[in-house]
């Protein structure tokens, strides 16, 4: 029998998640009294990755092409359509809702929107210990530890007994933070944690999230559309279009070595901090809109809005776009790129 002691450490020791080929579809219905499945939404359509213990992955990418989503699957809150995940060694896909419950408290989200996301008729010491008595771990400590978690969000715990109206924007996202932090999960998914709080406030919660990650050991998901937040708080980011990874690296290795076309067009549009710099970098615009998830188009489904495709490729080269969907292929340190002509360019130089 082999002991926890001598067991050899396996490279998947340190991943607290591992997500493979998951898909998320949306039936579409037709209209009218007998109603028939007509299509699907394919709002994540076959992603992998991992997350390691204490590791930030940055999730980015233009509205709707499937994050928050992503985010849902991963909690079983809207089951996956096919894929796995696996959690910590379970995988979640198969559990049924009432199996799920027991792992729901090692997977919290934190959601966008600090005023609708806290009902406004509960008292915060309410808000974060709801969770406590829906698991059934109401004990006469629990009144301390909701102190204690308002004090490590930076909020004064004599405020406990306040409603959500009472405070400010990011004083509200600090007690959703605090709400999600109260069953001790080991994973966070941050759904654009900052980006309904006003700019001069959103450091505080960036660096609180910091802050918390290491003291308590997290790991988060971190879902965003600003680029130079996803790059200050993330180990690694991994780039979604029309639901799909297309890119997904290292952060300095992604910034600074982006390969695939669309990262390459997100990254043009960051402004740098060198106004002569700045004034001379041409931006990487994309053209058109972005299609429809129900009717992505054949092969890559960036070819429509690609510039590449657009402008460098030869007759033969498009075809290959237009006709094999590209692999998400390792380019070495874990580089994962998807596109048939993937070529480095410094963008932020
Ligand atoms: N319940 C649903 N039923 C049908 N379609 C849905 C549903 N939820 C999401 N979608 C569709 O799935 C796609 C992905 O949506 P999602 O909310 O995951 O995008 P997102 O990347 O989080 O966008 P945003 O940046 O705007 O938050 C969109 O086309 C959306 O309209
Ligand atoms: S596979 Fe072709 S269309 Fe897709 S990103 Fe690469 S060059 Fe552009
Ligand atoms: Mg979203």
């Amino acid at each position: 029998m082999t002991t926890t002691a001598e067991r050899t450490p396996g490279p998947d020791d340190d991943l607290i998640m591992k997500v493979t080929d998951v898909e998320k579809y949306f039936p579409i219905m037709s209209k009218g009294v007998i109603r028939h499945h007509v299509g699907d939404v394919k709002a994540v359509d076959g992603i992998s990755f991992n997350l390691r213990r204490n590791e930030t992955l940055g999730l980015v990418g233009e509205s709707g092409c499937g994050k928050s989503t992503t985010g849902r699957a991963l909690l079983h809150l809207q089951p996956a359509t096919a894929g796995s995940i696996v959690f910590d060694g379970h995988e979640l896909t198969t559990l049924s809702q009432r199996a799920m419950r027991p792992l729901r408290r090692d997977i919290q989200i934190v959601f966008q929107d600090p005023y609708a996301s806290l009902d406004p008729r509960m008292p915060v010491n309410s808000i974060v210990g709801e969770a406590m008595r829906i698991h059934g771990l109401w004990n006469k400590e629990s009144t301390e530890r909701i102190r204690v978690l308002l004090g490590l969000v930076g909020l004064n715990p004599e405020h406990g007994n306040r409603f959500p109206h009472e405070f400010s924007g990011g004083q509200r996202q600090r007690i959703g933070i605090a709400r999600a932090l109260a069953l001790e999960p080991k994973v966070l998914v941050l759904d654009e944690p900052v980006s309904a709080l006003d700019v001069s406030i959103q450091a505080g919660v960036i660096n609180l999230l910091e802050d918390l990650k290491n003291r308590l050991g997290l790991a988060y998901i971190f879902i965003a559309h600003d680029l130079s937040v996803v790059r200050h708080i993330s180990d690694r980011v991994a780039v979604m279009y029309l639901g799909k990874i297309v890119e997904i690296a290292d952060t300095s290795e992604l910034f600074e070595r982006p390969a695939h076309p669309y990262t390459q067009s997100l990254l043009s549009a960051i402004p740098l901090p060198d106004p002569r710099r700045e004034r001379a970098r041409e931006r990487i615009l994309l053209t058109g809109d972005v299609p429809s998830p129900a009717n992505p188009p054949s092969g890559c489904r960036f070819r429509t809005r690609c510039p590449k495709f657009a402008n460098q490729l030869d007759d033969s080269q498009r075809e290959q776009c237009v006709n094999e969907i590209p692999a998400l292929d390792d380019r070495g340190m874990g580089h994962d790129v998807a596109c048939h002509y993937a070529e480095v360019v410094d963008i932020l130089a």
